[in-house]
């Protein structure tokens, strides 16, 4: 039976289209984006997916009075499609825990850092603040507190010294669009769950398990 996921997003959409095209080659098997919600009526993404013939929904967070009303409205939203799985792709407002707490196990996030290290906004400037020499990208359930659910994978890519945050973004995201569709088809599959607040594995996660993923390098192990 087709898998169906929601994707929740705010702007540009790169992490939608790199799941899209994952969906589309199978790498993500038997899965289909039911629907696109945004938050914010210009965002890029929503374009994307309509080029792709992916019904898509904005539900203006503006529009209502509080973070539980907006979360209300997302979740009629979102239930209307009973999807498998609920994915965040740059989706930026923080959700409420009876929000979470209903999606638990089946809601997704991806986050430009390698978590517990800056979470939040601002973390390719607050790494090179920081002078770290590894930064990356984590894939995480989502739990009631931000940016701080049981982590499915990461990938870490080197800062080097003429880093601006810019270049340094560039870098994360192309790891992220590695580590997010093969993150999605290993839950989809079953060989990835939440169970009692971690993460269980039933099978090896692809190719990149462990690696660090460097544009200029092949993935060293
Ligand atoms: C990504 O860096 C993601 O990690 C973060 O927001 C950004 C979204 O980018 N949560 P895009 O909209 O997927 O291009």
């Amino acid at each position: 039976m087709t898998r169906k996921l929601v994707l929740l997003i705010s702007g540009r959409g790169s992490n939608l289209q790199s799941i899209l095209r994952a969906c589309q080659s199978g790498q993500i098997a038997d899965t289909e984006i039911v629907c696109v919600i945004s938050n914010r009526a210009g965002a890029p993404g929503l374009a994307l997916a309509k080029q792709a013939g992916i019904p898509t929904e904005i539900i203006a967070h503006r529009n209502y009075a509080s973070r539980a009303d907006f979360d209300a409205a997302l979740r009629r939203s979102i239930d209307a499609y009973h999807p498998d799985l609920v994915v965040l792709a740059g989706f930026m407002r923080q959700l409420t825990t009876p929000f979470v707490t209903h999606y638990l196990g089946r809601l997704v996030n991806i986050h430009p850092s390698l978590l517990p290290a800056f979470p939040g906004l601002h973390t390719h400037a607050r790494a090179l603040e920081q002078g770290v020499c590894w930064h990356g990208a984590t894939v995480h359930y989502v739990t009631p507190e931000l940016d701080a659910g049981p982590i499915i994978v990461q990938a870490a890519v080197p800062v080097f010294p003429d880093d601006d945050p810019a270049r340094l973004a560039a870098r994360v995201l192309e790891a992220e669009h590695q580590i997010y569709p093969r993150a999605l088809a290993a839950i989809l599959s079953g060989h990835c769950r939440l169970e009692a607040d971690r993460v269980h594995w039933s099978a090896p996660f692809p190719v990149l398990a462990n690696t660090v993923i460097h544009p200029q390098l092949e993935s060293v192990s």
